[in-house]
């Protein structure tokens, strides 16, 4: 029987999160928070109103970040993500809804809880990594680390951003 919190049982992450239905749902759980919920109005704000070209492309990159096929390359070249992020303002508070948003979208459709754990802070690395406003608290942003360092600190910070946005982790999953 597979045990969904096993990750030696999955190739990939892609694998492990339920293949592209799983990628499709989490994504338009993502973008529906967003449009809907008015604690990511900030985050919204950003975006154009249109949100779908932003919804398909972020299926297609996820589908290769987690180990699947490369679709987003296939169809747009290198992500370039930082470069790409650079002409909407992407601040503290923009970085912790959408990390925020992507935690509750992962909680929604019932992402195994040892892969929420790690995807969560992935996610955070990466969005951090896109802020390009000055900030006075947090410093500069931090670049991604390699899968599975041990940083304390963004737990700590992942627990606050979480808390503050009223999302509940998987029991143990900040521990
Ligand atoms: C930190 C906060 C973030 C903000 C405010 C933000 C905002 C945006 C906006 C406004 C767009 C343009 C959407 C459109 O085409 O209409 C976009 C595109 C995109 N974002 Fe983000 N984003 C953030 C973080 C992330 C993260 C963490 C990822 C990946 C894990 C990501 C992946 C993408 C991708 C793949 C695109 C499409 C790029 C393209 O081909 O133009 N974003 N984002």
């Amino acid at each position: 029987m597979t045990d969904k919190n096993n990750p030696l049982q999955f190739a990939t992450a892609f694998e492990w999160i339920g293949g592209a239905q799983q990628v499709q749902a989490l994504t338009t759980r993502f973008y529906d928070l967003m449009a809907l919920e008015p604690q990511f109005a900030a985050l919204r704000a950003v975006h154009s109103p249109d949100l779908s070209s932003a919804r398909d492309k972020l299926y297609l990159f996820l589908t290769g970040w987690l180990g699947g096929p490369q679709l987003y390359i296939e169809q747009h070249g290198h992500p370039r993500l930082r470069q790409r992020h650079m002409g909407f303002k992407i601040g503290v508070i923009e970085r912790d809804q959408w990390v925020a948003c992507m935690a509750q979208a992962m909680r929604d459709i019932g992402v195994p809880d040892d892969l929420f754990a790690r995807l969560n802070e992935s996610f955070y690395n990466t969005a951090d990594w896109m802020r390009n406003q000055p900030d006075a608290v947090e410093g500069a942003p931090q670049m991604p680390t390699a899968a599975g360092a041990f940083q304390p600190q963004i737990k700590q910070k992942l627990h606050r951003i979480l808390e503050a946005y009223g999302v509940t982790p998987p029991k143990g999953a900040h521990e």
